[in-house]
């Protein structure tokens, strides 16, 4: 449990390495990562290498008593490299090449580029994997960053045909995968299959699909290499990735199984802008950011890192990439900081000590202004949750929740693909019923689609388009309530219908058929009524029960909650009334307490401790009813109260 920075000494005289290095840990910075962007400083030319100046920053970052993290460089191809092997350069879905001039530059269907890499990270790892301060491993820089994942060139193209070939064995069965009879679109050979881009209309949605996956097949594979030569090199040292948010185009679950603990980049208050909030919402929550956005990654990559995950950037002040970039309210740096512990986070590392006065990412704030040996707003509030840490001690272990969301990433492509209700973004659907779970004062852990369930008192799948064999057993064999919602099961694993209709697999779990589905679009709404009530938004499935029992209705008497043993499915998209109302009536089935939280307050608990986290203007005060659980306490504005239950407030 502690802190960290991102460093870059090859952007500031090595005269001032020994004193920024000194001011990291006067206030308690103990980690530094470095070196994810270098190449170019310590290659210049194929195979001439400049390694002096890295020999001695990680000397005098490791002397100031730093544990150092080395980023692979290999998310900044330098030019040189670029030049010689062409064909690794991206093509966008329009057929675009994504030239040199920024970063991300290369497509993960590269052999030529694979290769660099590989020799890069092997001279790397030679070098400074046994070096006494290095503590860890960051591979490349956020896979996928500006829409990187997938790509469109001919490299991409011959891999993919590739692919299909080991995958299909023969034309006929791609051909019968994909429903290939479709619109006359028959292969008779694996390289007459083309790239499912720049057709006269839609594409294969199974084609799609498939080459999504093999895009996320690609990065999975190519962060293995790099962490197979890791290990080789640098016995003794974990490694990680540093994830984004609110980011699906891979499967970041199989690339959590090859590292040691997963990493993630923070930024809240530029994710408002990204998610698609309404504009009241996003107004709301400019300055502070919305109260689960940050929380919600925590817990995603706490699960994606095997129960162990850091930030690995935290925003310490405005960013540089969102349409605006409010500074934040004074406070929020140091809330979010203690929010991302209290989830569990083990180190909290801020993006970037100091600001840069030049190049891409100058308007970017840091622990210290531009350019500057002096502290920001940002910086100030770093060295006050490092002081209150020291002051504390150390926190209890966090444990597994009561409260599961299974997160899936092939539902977001295949949602995208074909999106049949404009509005349908699987991301958003899973954030609101995370967000409605909080609201409850519930803690959550996000699980993989087919791990198990067992523990858990509540199971939520907001939604799961293709759930596989091994997902169906992992809800058969579940011991607490499960609920289900739209769309979940309607897809086979190649896009297609199921043959007994959706839910496909499920249904021997929750019997019921969806006969239809009907999008609907912003303006219109339906009312349900019974055990639970709100309304419908964006989507209804018209459902006939078999079996199942009908516990909410749509205002026409369509079936709109229904359960059959322990499995419940919603035919909607709810809006929040009527989340919140199917929450709170699964936490009273669930054996679950609950609190009603304003929109601002969230709790987290960590061991016996509960952290209350305050994004509003207003004090918020324990109310009575809670007092004997949370002790007594009020938390100010933009502020964080640790609490024992049933005692005092530790300190706010
Ligand atoms: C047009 C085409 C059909 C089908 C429908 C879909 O009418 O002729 O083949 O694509 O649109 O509504
Ligand atoms: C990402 C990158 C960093 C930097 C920040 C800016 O998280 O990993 O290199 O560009 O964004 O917010």
């Amino acid at each position: 449990m502690s802190l960290g920075v991102c460093y870059y000494p090859e952007h500031w005289p090595e005269a001032w390495w020994e004193q920024d290095a000194r001011r990291m840990r006067e206030f308690g910075i103990d980690y530094v990562r470095i070196g994810e962007f270098a190449w170019s400083r310590y290659e210049p030319e194929r195979g001439k290498f400049d390694w002096g100046w890295l020999d001695r920053a990680m000397d005098v970052l490791a002397k100031a008593g730093l544990k150092i993290v080395l980023g692979t460089p290999t998310c900044t191809p330098p030019k040189w490299l670029v030049d010689a092997n062409p064909e690794m350069i991206p093509v966008d879905e329009q057929g675009r090449p994504r030239g040199f001039g920024s970063r991300r530059h290369y497509t993960f269907s590269s052999k030529a580029y694979w290769e660099e890499s590989r020799r890069i990270v092997e001279v790397l790892s030679q070098r400074y994997g046994n070096h006494p301060g290095l503590v860890g491993w960051q591979t490349d820089n956020e896979y996928g960053c500006h829409d990187s994942i997938l790509s469109w060139s001919a490299t991409d193209l011959a891999a993919f045909q590739e692919w299909l070939r080991r995958k299909y064995q023969s034309p006929e069965q791609l051909n019968e995968a994909w429903g290939n009879a479709f619109w006359s679109m028959e292969v008779t050979r694996f390289d007459q299959v083309s790239l499912p881009n720049l057709a006269v209309t839609e594409t294969n949605p199974a084609a799609r699909l498939d080459f999504w996956r093999f895009h996320s097949e690609q990065v999975a594979g190519y962060d293995a290499m790099q962490c197979a030569i890791l290990r080789a090199n640098s016995p003794g040292r974990w490694i990680t990735h540093n994830f984004m948010g609110f980011f699906n185009d891979f499967d970041h679950w199989a690339v959590g199984d090859n590292i040691d603990l997963a990493s993630w980049d923070s930024y809240p208050i530029g994710f408002v802008e990204r998610f698609p909030f309404t504009e009241e919402e996003k107004n709301r929550w400019a300055l502070t950011s919305h109260p689960d956005i940050a929380p919600f990654h925590h817990d995603l990559y706490r699960g994606v890192g095997h129960g162990r995950f850091w930030v690995m950037e935290q925003q310490p002040g405005p960013v540089n990439w969102a349409p605006w970039n409010p500074v934040p309210k004074p406070g929020m740096v140091r809330l979010w900081t203690w929010e991302a512990l209290a989830h569990g986070a083990e180190v909290v590392s801020y993006f970037r000590w100091r600001q840069a006065t030049f190049a891409q990412e100058q308007m970017h704030a840091g622990l210290n202004l531009p350019g500057l040996h002096e502290f920001s707003q940002g910086g100030r509030e770093a060295q006050t949750v490092g002081a209150e840490l020291a002051a504390l001690g150390s926190l209890p272990e966090p444990e597994k929740t009561a409260v599961a969301i299974v997160y899936d990433y092939e539902s977001s492509w295949i949602t995208r693909i074909q999106p049949q209700g404009a509005d349908f973004h699987y991301y958003e659907l899973v954030f609101r019923w995370y967000e409605a779970a909080r609201r409850l004062g519930l803690d959550v852990d996000f699980v993989r689609p087919g791990a198990s369930l067992a523990g858990y008192r509540l199971v939520l799948v907001p939604s799961l388009l293709h759930v596989s064999d091994a997902a169906e057993k992992a809800f058969a064999a579940a011991d607490g309530i499960v609920f289900y919602g739209p769309r979940t099961g309607s897809k086979t694993r190649n896009y297609g219908i199921p043959a007994n209709l959706p839910p496909g697999p499920l249904q021997p779990l929750v019997k019921l058929r969806v006969l239809e589905v009907s999008s609907l679009r912003p303006g219109l709404s339906l009312r349900v009524a019974g055990s639970v009530s709100g309304e419908a938004r964006r989507w209804r499935d018209l459902v006939e029960a078999q079996g199942a029992d009908v516990l909410a209705r749509f205002e026409d008497g369509g079936p709109a909650l229904a359960v059959a043993g322990r499995h419940h499915y919603l035919a909607c998209w709810p809006d929040e009334a009527l989340l919140r109302s199917m929450l709170t009536f699964a936490c009273g089935k669930a054996g679950l307490a609950t609190i009603d939280l304003p929109d601002c307050i969230r709790l987290r608990r960590r061991g016996a401790l509960h952290f209350a986290f305050n994004y509003g203007d207003e004090v918020w005060s324990v109310p009575d009813a809670q007092a004997a659980t949370l002790g007594a306490a009020t938390v100010p504005p933009q502020g964080v109260a640790i609490l024992q239950p049933s005692g005092h407030m530790t300190r706010s």
